[in-house]
């Protein structure tokens, strides 16, 4: 019946638009053609029931036991590094209650007025804050999802006009949160290390001290999309940081990775901590500790809440293979680079994949 259908998206919604929320609230059919992703071998039409990829559950509390249990687990991380790129860590040391409690802080801001939401308002020409990523091109393809985005560390670069005073208890938590995350990463890049019998200091050497390193969240918010088979939440990516610390949604699916050229969901385990290696960590380790290529698709359904905290080495470090890892069976596979984040978001919007570039 006509009175049921919804009504024609305006020509100029794209424009008028700088949340997806208002967008899919409006319950058009369509999504808007800026959003759509066409072409290439799957024709465009992206598939939201891949295969289940069994990625590899790591007992963080194990990793430094020098028990077989422990030298195993060791073992663990670096074939699962190696294969998918990323684990899920479990005995992170974080109850359920409060992994909740961080959780409910995330659908509490995005459930608030859009007038208070935009208090934290990204302006245009910034990253940081509240709204949609930036568009840096005519050509990009944007993405179906709104975030909050905060610089955390170092403490000269956090800016507490963006960081919620609603709820409440959002400073606090996300606060908390970041101070356990920081033991993990130092934790975690020794881990590594080990994993490939180098010294344990050798990749937080080059990462640098945590004064200089930066640390980012981005809480991201991706609401129901009519239309999962031509728009996703998040673009095919691989991080820029050295580590990532992803808490995912506790009931919602919806992050895939590439792996031998084909996409894999990524299972929800509610109370596990997904750890990716970032671009950085994989040019640390020449190649092979994975940085996985990764993207989020949508549902008609349900909307869906995760956290990636980001871990980035100080921008004047200078970041390269590990001289050990280089032999004449396994060259230097990248060049060194300092500050890497700075080549990396043009790239990333035009859809490629910035690491290619520093690529010998
Ligand atoms: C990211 C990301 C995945 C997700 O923010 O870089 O890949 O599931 N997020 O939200
Ligand atoms: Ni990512």
């Amino acid at each position: 019946m006509a009175e049921s259908l919804p009504p024609p998206p305006p020509a100029n919604i794209e424009s008028l638009s700088n949340s997806v929320q208002e967008l899919s609230e409006k319950r058009y059919n369509e999504v808007p053609q800026r959003y759509i992703h066409k072409g290439g071998s799957s024709g465009g039409i992206i598939c939201a029931s891949a295969p289940l990829l069994d990625v590899p559950s790591i007992d963080l509390s194990l990793l430094i036991s020098p028990s077989p249990a422990g030298v195993n687990e060791l073992k663990k991380l670096q074939s699962a590094l190696n294969y998918c790129g990323c684990f899920q860590a479990t005995n992170h040391g974080m109850s359920n209650i409060y992994l909740d409690k961080l959780r409910q802080v995330s659908k509490e801001f995005f459930a608030l007025p859009m007038e208070e939401k935009q208090k934290y308002g990204r302006t245009a020409d910034d990253i940081e804050g509240y709204g949609t990523d930036s568009v840096l091109s005519e050509h990009q393809i944007l993405d179906w999802t709104d975030r909050l985005y905060l610089n955390i560390s170092p403490e000269d670069k956090k800016r507490l006009e963006f960081w919620p005073e609603n709820p409440q208890n959002f400073r606090g938590v996300l606060e908390e949160y970041v101070m356990k995350l920081k033991n993990l990463n130092e934790f975690l890049l020794k881990a590594m290390a080990r994993s490939l019998n180098l010294e344990e200091n050798c990749f937080l050497q080059q990462y640098g001290e945590s004064e200089s390193a930066s640390i980012v969240a981005r809480f991201n918010f991706y609401p129901a999309c009519p239309r999962p088979d031509l728009a996703l939440g998040v673009k095919p990516h691989g991080d820029a940081s050295a580590i990532t610390f992803l808490l995912q949604d506790k009931e919602v699916e919806g992050l895939q990775v590439l792996k031998d050229d084909q996409w894999f969901r990524v299972p929800v385990v509610p109370y596990s901590i997904l750890v990716n290696v970032g671009d950085q960590v994989e040019i640390m380790s020449n190649g092979i500790l994975k940085s996985p290529v990764h993207r989020v698709v949508t549902n008609s359904e349900e909307e869906r809440n995760t956290l990636a905290v980001f871990f980035i080495p100080g921008s004047e470090m200078e970041i390269g293979p590990v001289e050990k890892l280089i032999n004449e069976e396994n060259p230097r596979m990248y060049k060194t680079v300092k500050d890497y984040v700075s080549i990396y978001f043009q790239h990333y919007q035009l859809g490629k994949r910035p690491i290619d570039a520093l690529k010998i």
